[in-house]
């Protein structure tokens, strides 16, 4: 299988300075290390009734989808079907798919990263119903279309945690999502896509260069996919 976003680190994370973005999600310095219990005074919702709630929303724009994931906090349990873990790479597992957009779960092993990488012109919300997850953003200080070669620098870094989802900023959208080993847990997140992406755009700090690669599914539908291996939450 080829994954878009591979389990593979690719240099490293970046450092605390913020020159590339201004966005409303939370800048957070202070990496705890304990670990994350779900602190939140709203309550909880089913995933069922999530998506229900996003399938309804009258306009699927930035606001919009942040203020619902953000004011509709997902129940872990509920997640159970698509709670897929592999030692090989982080999984991608499809919960519900429209026009307008797709839901996933991705898992993540203790220290399972993603590729750099960004979703083009797509919007992306994020939450992290299981754990936590750390994201570093990078400036694209140049690129060459027909050499695919760029030089990034890191740029704004932060945490995404079960009270505190984020989106992709628009501006810069290239990023790179990490379950730190130092969080000393597994992660659960949930990737809100609008529209839904089949590919995206791979970065390597250390060649200096870029390339589309597709991606695919681990298990749809709270089904395995032809040819997977992950295992369920245990
Ligand atoms: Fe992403």
């Amino acid at each position: 299988m080829i994954l878009c976003e591979g389990e593979t680190l690719i240099g490293n994370p970046g450092s605390e300075s913020s020159s590339c973005l201004a966005c409303r999600r939370p800048t957070v310095a202070d990496l705890d290390t304990g670990t994350t219990q779900v602190k939140t005074e709203k309550p909880l919702v089913e995933i069922g009734d999530f998506v229900e709630g996003l399938k309804t929303l009258p306009r699927f724009m930035a606001t919009e989808v942040y203020g619902y994931v953000k004011t509709h906090p997902v129940e872990p349990e509920s997640l159970s079907p698509y709670l897929l873990f592999s030692s090989a790479s982080y999984t991608r597992n499809l919960i519900f798919k429209n026009e307008r957009f797709e839901l996933l779960a991705l898992c993540w092993e203790i220290g399972q990263v993603s590729r750099i990488h960004n979703h083009r012109a797509q919007q992306c919300w994020m939450a992290a119903p299981v754990g936590k997850l750390s994201v570093q953003n990078f400036c694209v200080l140049d690129r060459d279309p027909e050499k695919k070669t760029c030089r990034l620098e890191p740029g704004q870094k932060y945490l995404i945690t079960p009270t505190e989802p984020a989106e992709v900023d628009q501006n810069e959208p290239v990023h790179q999502v990490l379950n730190l080993a130092v969080f000393g847990e597994r992660a659960a997140s949930l990737h809100i896509y609008s529209n839904p992406i089949e590919s995206c755009e791979v970065y390597s700090l250390e060649q200096g260069t870029y390339c589309d690669v597709p991606l695919y599914y681990t298990s749809q539908y709270g089904k395995l996919c032809d040819g997977e291996t992950a295992t369920p939450l245990r």
